[in-house]
């Protein structure tokens, strides 16, 4: 029974109450018995043999050093009594599973950012070559500040080895977010894309793209093309469609190269659509390039690598012709002072017309070469600047030196700054005097022109009273970040 371990002692925690449990392990919640502190206790449903236990560890040494900000963090495995278990953060706000009911549907501005925080996870971890293998909602966790945290990496994995018998309903990984390849045992990076194009298709439209039962689960998964989603009804761009659709091909090579690139891909098409929708209802707004440059220069911030939304039309040359054509036309039903008021003013028409339409070109002329300069000079293209990135390797950094781990952030860091020895040795004086840091919160992030300036909440154990910690990032012309700047707001130590 799942229950048996509570009160009980696993390694150094006391397991309270149950979480939850999955397809192959219980989850408890447990407290640290000297410490009182808290963490989640998942006890895999199996026994181990002693050759499964090596191997058990070995797994477990790959999973235990990742390290992101959007993994959750497993920092002890053990096997007590041939039950295997691992120690993990805990996460108090539940998972997108619970947050986001079966049958939700949930709208861009939501989902975007979970897919850019979990590619983030997953790309991080396909550059060393680990492949999840079960991404599903259920995996997807709430830190206590509401961050996504991606679980179980890798489990999958390791209890795929390890588990003894594997029967039908004990399928490794969960067979509706499945691809075709790793559904006949040969997962690769691109079948994590693949689940988490189901996943997107899920929050998009309510429903994942497959259902039934096992066999024909795996019949559709292997060779029935997904449902189209309903762009009219859903509101969803097509590229969005096309996007999602390459990313559940049957064939892994027509996917993505890279998950960030589908991810790119899929923020990009909405960003486009974004800004094509207001110039395309109404040609009004063709005029007014000025606007509606400004509004492009904010949204297209980041995105993949694709070509720019095309300039702003200039004013159709026969736009003009039917209202001068209808003057003329009205013009011999009238009576002669009539004729005469009408020539009037439809000489006034012209001049105004004219007027207007050298206006409007000069105001399109000047929008015209405003945007390309943009555009040429800025060099928008999408990976230029990617906040995402950026945010991601300001959490990398601040997380490396939460955990001490100087030599990762030090290698965040661009040139000019501190050395790397004056850099650990600062670093490590400053835990000592200070007390090692317990938390950080992101509180702000600025973002102007190519420069990102996040500022984090720090918490330190000897400490009574938080302190900021501001890091300047600039990214360069190939979309690469670099941390160029550091502050803290600690209270200064003695120099070591
Ligand atoms: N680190 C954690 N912190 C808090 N709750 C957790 C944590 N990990 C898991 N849980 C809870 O326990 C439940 C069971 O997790 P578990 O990983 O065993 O199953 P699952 O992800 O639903 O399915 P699967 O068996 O495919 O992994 C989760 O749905 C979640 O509610
Ligand atoms: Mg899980």
């Amino acid at each position: 029974m799942s229950t048996d371990w509570i009160g009980r002692q696993l390694g150094s925690y006391r397991l309270l109450s149950l979480l939850g449990h999955g397809g192959y392990a219980d989850v408890y919640l447990g407290e640290h018995i000297y410490l009182k502190t808290q963490a989640a206790i998942k006890v895999l449903r199996t026994q181990l043999t002693d050759e499964d236990i090596e191997h058990f560890r070995t797994e477990a040494f790959t999973i235990a050093h990742l390290v992101h900000p959007h993994i959750v963090r497993v920092f002890d495995f053990s096997v007590l009594d041939n039950n295997p278990f691992l120690v993990m953060d805990y996460a108090p706000n539940g998972t997108l599973r619970h947050r986001h009911p079966k049958g939700s549907r949930l709208t861009p501005d939501v989902f975007l950012p979970y897919v850019m925080d979990i590619t983030s996870a997953l790309q991080y971890a396909h550059d060393q070559k680990l492949i999840h293998r079960d991404i599903k909602p259920e995996n997807m966790l709430l830190s206590p500040s509401n961050q996504v945290l991606l679980s179980d990496f890798g489990i999958a994995t390791v209890s795929q080895n390890t588990l003894s018998q594997t029967t039908e309903d004990m399928v490794i990984g969960t067979m509706a977010y499945m691809s075709p390849e790793q559904l006949q045992g040969k997962a690769r990076p691109a079948s994590d894309q693949y689940a988490l194009a189901v996943v997107v298709y899920e929050w998009l439209s309510g429903a994942r793209p497959f259902n039934g039962t096992y066999v024909e689960l795996l019949t559709q998964h292997l060779s029935t093309d997904p449902p189209f989603l309903d762009e009219q009804t859903l509101a969803i761009p097509h590229a969005v469609q096309q996007v999602i659709r390459r990313a559940l091909a049957k064939d892994p090579h027509q996917r993505f190269a890279r998950i960030q690139d589908f991810a790119n891909a899929l923020e990009w098409a909405y960003r486009t659509a974004n800004v094509a929708t207001p110039r395309a209802s109404s040609s009004r707004e063709d005029v007014r390039p000025a606007a509606s440059i400004t509004s492009q220069t904010t949204r297209v911030r980041s995105g993949a690598a694709q070509a720019p939304p095309p300039p702003p039309k200039a004013p159709s040359r026969s736009a003009p012709g039917p209202i001068l054509s209808f003057a003329a036309a009205s013009a011999p039903q009238l009576t002669t002072s009539a004729r005469s008021v009408g020539r009037g003013l439809g000489r006034l028409t012209r001049t105004v017309l004219l007027a207007i339409l050298l206006i409007g070109a000069l105001i399109c002329g000047l929008g015209y070469a405003t945007y390309n300069q943009f555009f040429a000079s800025q060099d928008t293209s999408p990976t230029t600047i990617n906040q995402s990135g950026a945010t991601t390797l300001a959490d990398g950094f601040a997380q490396a030196i939460s955990t001490q781990h100087y030599d990762q952030a030090y290698n965040d860091l661009g040139p000019g700054l501190a050395k790397k020895n004056q850099f650990e040795q600062d670093a490590q004086s400053e835990d000592q005097c200070n007390g090692p840091i317990t938390t950080y919160k992101r509180v702000s992030s600025t973002m102007s022109g190519n420069k990102l300036v996040e500022t984090y909440e720090m918490t330190r154990s000897k400490l009574a009273n938080t302190y900021n910690l501001t890091l300047t990032l600039q990214g360069d012309s190939s979309g690469r970040w670099q941390i160029t700047d550091y502050q803290s707001g600690a209270p200064a130590c003695p120099s070591s």
